[in-house]
């Protein structure tokens, strides 16, 4: 049976930061941020915009542009680190806006930006069991990535959601269930603490700590392949990675080269020039989307997927792979393969509209929208406007009245 990828979409914040702007503000050079981290904008989410509204409002496009009956989904995921409630998960209200099936199995799974990942191949491991008895899984990557004003990650913030299908005989992609890697180690490369609204990350480890699981999650895969040369990147039309910032994925390309090699590549090697024609053939087409959203944090690998897919003359049938990394640290490898006839859905899963559709917001709005942050989930704070922040759609926050979230009625 094949499993995989039916259905597609993101769904992000309509304000955004140029980089520009904030290097300026900051006194730092733009082209390190545009150059030296890859970053072009970064989507900013106003108050009244959490990680319930992206969900539910990313998840809602998957199934209308995909024609995908919300009666159909029989399990509900959403993997986020920026949960609303130390209880009550994201997916329980995302299940009551789409209006889905009360015999649904909903929950939430949380491990940094490894979460959306741990969810997907559950899904996938309950539709290959057979329990899911022609029922699809609706997997939802929701983040607002904060590290707050003034510290070394706030080039590297953003915000928004990527909602998935997961079916038998999928439209876009199907994974390989049986070469996957695994991979956890309890490190302090970023949290966040239950009572901090941003994370603290230790920068430069962190991109260490990411390195070495990738090195070793690929390995775990590998190790499971009849003939690993089979998945020898020369074999691969696209490699995926998590990407917290564009540049990362070039050192994770690096990484993945060495790891093959089993040699490291430096600056000057003979392999070098083909590692960086690699990541030109295989890595950087892809990353426009992440360079204009920023970090999604669990959705930002599936960006660049999305990415991929409307780009509907590259893609052929092809074997891509697919690297899932999350803080703390867990992370996950796996391969898959794109169905034959999925240049037709380009235009389905293209956010290219909602991005232009975006308005810039300057360094004082959006101080003022991270100050605010650190009130707006207090019981019976002041009333969110929405118009203030100039955020149209429908489906919002509104506040905490009597302990309770308040949402907006979701259209439809
Ligand atoms: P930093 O110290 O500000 O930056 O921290 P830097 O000095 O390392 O410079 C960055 C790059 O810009 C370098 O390029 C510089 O050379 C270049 P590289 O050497 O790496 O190729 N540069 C310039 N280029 C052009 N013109 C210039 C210029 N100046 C410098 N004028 C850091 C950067 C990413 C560490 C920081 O922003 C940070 O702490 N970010 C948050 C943590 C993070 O993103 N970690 C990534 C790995 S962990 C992960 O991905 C998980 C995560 O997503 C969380 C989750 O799992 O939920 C974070």
């Amino acid at each position: 049976m094949d499993v995989g990828i039916d259905a597609i979409a993101f769904f992000g914040p309509q304000r955004y930061l140029d980089m520009a702007d904030l290097a300026r503000a900051r006194g730092v050079d733009p082209a390190k941020y545009t150059r030296g981290l890859g970053q072009l904008r970064m989507a900013i989410a106003t108050p009244c915009e959490d990680s319930v509204t992206l969900a539910a409002n990313a998840a809602a496009l998957a199934l209308k542009r995909f024609d995908v009956d919300p009666q159909q989904i029989g399990t509900l995921v959403v993997g986020t680190e920026t949960g609303i409630d130390h209880s009550k998960p994201v997916a329980v209200y995302v299940h009551e806006a789409l209006k889905l099936r009360r015999c649904c199995r909903t929950f939430e799974t949380k491990h940094a930006c490894y979460g959306a990942f741990a969810g997907l191949t559950a899904a996938s491991d309950w539709i290959l069991s057979g329990r899911a008895r022609g029922y699809k899984a609706l997997i939802i990557a929701s983040d607002i990535a904060r590290y707050g004003v003034g510290e070394l990650g706030e080039p590297t913030q953003g915000a928004g959601a990527v909602a998935m299908v997961v079916s038998e005989n999928p439209r876009l992609i199907t994974f390989d269930p049986l070469v996957t890697g695994d991979y956890t180690r309890q490190v302090m490369d970023f949290w966040r603490p239950l009572y901090s609204k941003f994370a603290f990350a230790d920068g430069h480890y962190s991109i260490a700590c990411y390195l070495e699981a990738l090195a070793a999650c690929r390995a775990d895969a590998l190790a499971k392949a009849a003939d690993a040369e089979e998945y020898a990147i020369a074999k691969l039309s696209a490699c995926f990675y998590h990407v917290p910032f564009v540049k990362m994925a070039k050192k994770a390309h690096q990484r993945h080269w060495e790891a093959e090699l089993g040699a490291g590549v430096s600056p000057g090697d003979q392999r070098a020039q083909e590692v960086e024609a690699s990541h030109g053939q295989r890595v950087a087409p892809w990353l426009s989307l992440n360079a204009e959203v920023g970090n999604i944090y669990t959705g930002s690998l599936f960006l660049a997927l999305i990415d991929y897919l409307r780009h509907r003359n590259r893609t052929g049938p092809g074997l891509v792979s697919l690297f899932s990394y999350g803080s703390g640290c867990g992370a996950a490898w796996g391969f898959a393969r794109t169905v034959p006839g999925v240049e037709g859905h380009a235009a389905a899963l293209d956010p290219a509209a909602q991005l232009a559709a975006r308005e810039r917001i300057s360094i004082e709005e959006y101080e003022e929208i991270m100050a605010l942050v650190e009130v707006a989930d207090r019981n019976d704070a002041a009333a969110l406007d929405a118009g203030r922040w100039h955020v149209h759609e429908s489906f919002l926050y509104q506040g905490t009245r009597d302990h309770v979230r308040r949402y907006s009625e979701f259209p439809g």
